[in-house]
């Protein structure tokens, strides 16, 4: 297929019967990409968020049924904080600007992550938002906000004592599975392709749990020129990869 081609359609040299479940993304170097412009950190933000909507949609067209994005870690917190109230004001804009859309395209919306600590306004539009598209049939899209993965695995911890100490749960059966449904993430098959732009080879607390055995691909570019070339590209090399899951 020619460069020129749309990629509207599933790209010929991808095997449709060996694409990923479900994809994860740390959608990072937003900041660097605003510099690299000459502008402001949170221009890459607000362009990032074109770049995440084009990935669903190109998830959805190339029939790849679940997407994750990593938005906001429990360690950004420690930015400015100017750049903190531009990200959650940019959150909630964007779920009150393109909530009908996402509903009339059957996008099924989920976050993860210490939602209560958010600002009341952005809780009202993820309830908004969540509750709107339960039902729908589509990709699943989740939305990793105020995501720490050992504040999600802690808290699974409480909630399991929890369960032991008002007799809902016997310690004996508290395994994997049981585990798994006490986290945020609970229903969603854990991701098969990791993908983090820009460069950075780290996990940065992000799905400590889900991704043991996801196949990650690193690429140097940042997260606002992550188009559909791009993905494709980080889909051939998964293609080529051999996942043994510990066997030979
Ligand atoms: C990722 O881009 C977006 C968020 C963490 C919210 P960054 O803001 O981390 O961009 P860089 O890494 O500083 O370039
Ligand atoms: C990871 O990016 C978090 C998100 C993409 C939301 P960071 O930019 O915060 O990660 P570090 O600081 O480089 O590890
Ligand atoms: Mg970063």
């Amino acid at each position: 297929m020619s460069k020129t081609d749309s990629l509207l359609e599933l790209p010929t040299n991808l095997d449709r019967s060996k694409l990923p479940r479900h994809v994860a993304v740390i959608m990072d170097g937003n900041g660097r990409w605003g510099k690299k412009q000459g502008l402001a950190r949170v221009v890459g933000h607000r362009q990032g968020v074109d770049t995440l909507k084009d990935l669903l949609r190109c998830c959805r067209d190339w029939g790849i049924p679940a997407l994750t994005a990593y938005a906001f870690s429990t360690e950004n917190w420690g930015r400015p904080l100017e750049e903190v109230d531009f990200l959650m004001a940019l959150f909630e804009g964007v779920l009150r600007r393109e909530l009908a859309e996402m509903n009339a395209e059957q996008v099924r919306i989920k976050f993860v992550g210490k939602l209560d600590a958010l600002p009341p306004a952005l809780q009202d539009e993820i309830i908004k938002a969540e509750a709107t598209t339960s039902k729908n049939q589509g990709i699943q899209f989740t939305i990793a906000t105020n995501y720490g993965s050992r504040q999600e695995i802690v808290q699974a911890c409480k909630s399991i004592a929890e369960g032991v100490k008002n007799g809902s749960i016997d310690p004996a059966e508290i395994d994997e599975k049981l585990f798994g449904q006490h986290l945020y993430t609970h229903g969603t098959p854990d991701p098969d392709l990791l993908i983090r732009t820009s460069g950075e080879m780290r996990i940065s607390n992000f799905l400590l749990w889900q991704l043991a055995y996801a196949e990650i691909y690193v690429t140097d570019t940042l997260w606002p020129n992550f188009d559909r070339q791009a993905f494709h590209e980080a889909l051939l090399d998964y293609q080529q990869r051999h996942r043994r899951f510990g066997k030979v």
